[in-house]
């Protein structure tokens, strides 16, 4: 393949440092941004063709209706830079659709993901020139980019905004707006508040999918960190918190158990949780008002006809 791919994870992942600190808290938690190995990005994948998880299947159809506006929007030659790019199924519809995009910028932390995608669209947009970045995209990235400095348009799709703490997302759009530069855009994929027993069945799919991906972090802590997690004794639980406006998933500890990892002992009292993601779920105004606070304006967003997700446009 002719894409070179430019690594900006300077220093190693940092895996391990993050298991124990995070154990040692109470209540214990784990990063989610550590859910997405090749298996865990495969599950994730899976979870988007659930009947249940509504997001992915209601945010494709919705940019399918809008996909001639944004192109007028965002206008000739964009630049389009994806954080967290995955599988990169969203993107190749809206390059289809914008007119002569000049660039494409996938970010991700997994390398083969970054490969799959980029080949895969270098393939079907041969004139689109592609610059993957490896690296972190929950931390600040400086990319100095090509010549081209207008039309510069981050693509946030899925709601992947909603796993970030309203701070952290505040801060995540501020380093965006610093990428794409006082000309640029942002199009950000957001999932909106509904009833409780919609969102908790988005999240506890009948097949289990959802409750494999989310105990695939203990695997990864067997495999990589050399822990002695017993899956059998964990169980995948996840429900909305109302006054926070997330839904948390959990792996509760089925027993009294302590766990071993790289020669640390955690002890886990029975019913103990490890809360491993939050999902926030805005209201239209609550995501405008932080896209606002970190300097966006929002131009124009765009509602489901069941009022399930939304697309905002924003610029700085
Ligand atoms: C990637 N992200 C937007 C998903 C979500 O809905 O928060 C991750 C996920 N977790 C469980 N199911 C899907």
């Amino acid at each position: 393949m002719d894409v070179k791919v430019t690594d900006i994870a300077d220093t190693p992942t940092g895996f391990i440092d993050d298991v124990i600190e995070g154990l040692s808290k109470k209540p214990k938690t784990l990063p989610c941004k550590y859910f997405y190995d090749e298996t865990g990005s495969k599950l994730f994948e899976d979870i988007c063709d659930v009947q249940e998880y509504y997001i992915t299947r209601t945010e494709i159809k919705l940019l399918e209706k809008i996909k001639f506006e944004l192109s007028d929007m965002i206008g000739k030659k964009a630049v389009i830079i994806e954080p967290g790019a995955g599988a990169g199924r969203k993107i190749q519809n809206l390059l289809e659709t914008l007119d002569s995009p000049s660039t494409y910028v996938p970010i991700d932390i997994s390398a083969d993901f970054l490969f799959y995608s980029a080949e895969k669209i270098k393939h079907k947009f041969p004139d689109v020139n592609i610059m993957p970045i490896q690296g972190d995209f929950t931390e600040s990235i400086r990319w100095q980019g090509n010549q081209e400095q207008r039309n510069r348009v981050v693509f946030f799709p899925g709601s992947t905004i909603g796993n970030f703490t309203p701070q952290q997302a505040e801060s995540f759009l501020k380093n965006q707006v610093k990428l794409v530069g006082s000309q640029g855009a942002l199009l950000i994929g957001v999932d909106l508040v509904k009833s409780n027993e919609r969102l908790e069945a988005a999240y506890n799919d009948k097949q289990g999918v959802t409750a494999q991906f989310n105990k695939n972090l203990l695997t990864r802590i067997n495999t990589e960190l050399g822990g002695n997690f017993d899956l059998q004794q964990f169980s995948h639980h996840a429900f909305f918190n109302e006054e926070k406006s997330r839904i948390e998933m959990h792996l509760k500890s089925d027993k009294q158990q302590s766990i071993k990892i790289n020669q640390q002992i955690f002890k886990f009292e029975e019913g103990e949780n490890i809360h491993t993601e939050n999902s926030y779920k805005y209201s239209i105004n609550s995501f405008i008002q932080l896209a606002k606070k970190a300097g966006l304006k929002s131009q124009k967003y765009w509602v489901d006809e069941s009022n399930l997700f939304s697309i905002h446009f924003l610029t700085p």
